[in-house]
């Protein structure tokens, strides 16, 4: 069966591409057409990671690399073009879209809503009906901060943190009406929050909690140090959060590696939804020491936001979809996982030093970087 890939040069999908290469003599990656040379980053990420050099020498034979446009109609491609493509496959990876937490939710609508509506008409192109594998992520749940999330459940009845979080959510919802429509099959894979242990490296794609240290970096640097006293001289700021909070953080190969195992299940013929997480959660005080280590600041986690807030903490309000995840304390249940995958589905304990590892060549405590970082992961 062949298969294609979107999102290929991501965080996630270079991943998610390592296991399919596999199991699969060829790949079709579905590029970000006018994005920097997909081969050579993806060519770049296995050298980098000690793939043996005849695997990625073999590399541009194996990876048919297409320019698409998720936000555009058939993907950007001409009608003939997208029906090749279409009639070539037998199943498709959809790992493409935005997980910028602080975009605005028209341009988040235009890439996930609207990408996941043009990778599913690809699949009703198709005269192979291929099968559709979807990255969605196990926020979908929402701003409901306590309790249980079932894989289960999809409903907007708390709200949502940021906008990324709706977009996702909305994309799920047209995954079930395709599904539906169509009478076809769907899997819907939801990843907590993907950690590394990889060092950063500028070919690298970023991840969430390397965009977290830069912008806390950015803000201690733009505010300067003219601000209240924390321990041993460091600024202090206040961040709504609740110190018996947790996280649920997972490896991201671990990930990959769960995602295609549960994609070589028989399908149930309707949607098929797994929360892709990992079985214990890290308290929110531990991403705190992490995040101390790292910034010269002293983060006090507090109830309600501060009446008068320093320069600093007002920095830190820009990013209000990023800084919610402190105040959660909520668990996701992945009953489905573990009974189709057995023991085998749990992951090594993310720890203190495990973080640290994927994040330690960032500039050293108190360097301010050279060019201030955006919120949008690179
Ligand atoms: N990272 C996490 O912690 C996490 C957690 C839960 C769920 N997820 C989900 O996992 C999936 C992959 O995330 P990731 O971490 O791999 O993200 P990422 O590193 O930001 O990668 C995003 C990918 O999408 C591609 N892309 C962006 N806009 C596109 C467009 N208009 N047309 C075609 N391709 C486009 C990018 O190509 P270029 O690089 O060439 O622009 C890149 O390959 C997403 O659906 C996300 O919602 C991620």
């Amino acid at each position: 069966m062949h298969v294609a890939l979107t999102g290929a040069t991501g965080f996630l999908g270079l991943r998610l591409l390592r296991r399919l290469l596999g199991t699969h003599p060829s790949v079709t990656v579905l590029a970000h057409a006018g994005s920097a040379d997909a081969l050579h980053r993806i060519t770049r990420f296995f050298e980098l990671t000690g793939s043996p050099e005849a695997f990625t020498a073999e590399l541009p034979g194996r990876l048919r690399v297409v320019e698409t446009d998720l936000a555009q109609p058939r993907l950007g491609l001409s009608g003939r073009s997208f029906q090749k493509l279409a009639d070539g496959l037998g199943a498709i990876w959809h790992s493409a879209g935005s997980i910028n937490l602080e975009g605005d939710l028209p341009e988040l609508r235009r890439i996930n809503v609207e990408g996941t509506r043009h990778v599913l008409e690809l699949a009703t192109a198709g005269r192979r009906a291929p099968l559709v594998r979807h990255v969605s992520t196990a926020f979908v749940a929402g701003s409901r901060r306590d309790g249980v999330a079932y894989e289960d459940e999809l409903d907007d009845a708390c709200g949502f943190e940021n906008a990324y979080e709706r977009s996702k959510y909305e994309a799920e919802l047209l995954v079930h009406a395709w599904s539906r429509k169509h009478g076809r099959p769907a899997l819907v894979l939801r990843p907590s929050i993907l950690v590394t242990d990889l060092p950063p490296h500028p070919e690298l794609p970023s991840h969430p909690l390397l965009v977290i240290e830069r912008i806390l970096r950015d803000a201690r640097c733009t505010a300067g140090t003219e601000e209240p006293g924390g321990p041993a001289g460091r600024p202090l700021v206040r961040m709504v959060g609740r110190p018996r909070g947790r996280l649920n953080l997972l490896q991201v190969e671990h990930a990959a590696e769960v995602m295609t195992r549960l994609a070589g299940l028989t399908p149930s013929g309707g949607v098929d939804t797994y929360h892709v997480v990992h079985d214990r959660d890290v308290p929110v005080p531990t991403v705190v020491t992490l995040l101390e280590r790292l910034v010269p600041l002293s983060i006090d986690l507090v109830a309600a936001k501060p009446d008068t807030p320093s320069a600093l903490e007002a920095l830190l309000d820009f990013y209000p979809g990023m800084t919610a995840y402190l105040a959660h304390r909520r668990r996701f249940d992945d009953t489905r996982v573990r009974t189709r995958l057995g023991p085998s589905a749990a992951s090594a304990p993310v720890g203190l030093d495990y973080l640290w590892s994927g994040l330690a060549l960032a500039p050293a405590p108190g360097a301010c970087p050279a060019v201030l970082p955006s919120a949008r992961y690179a």
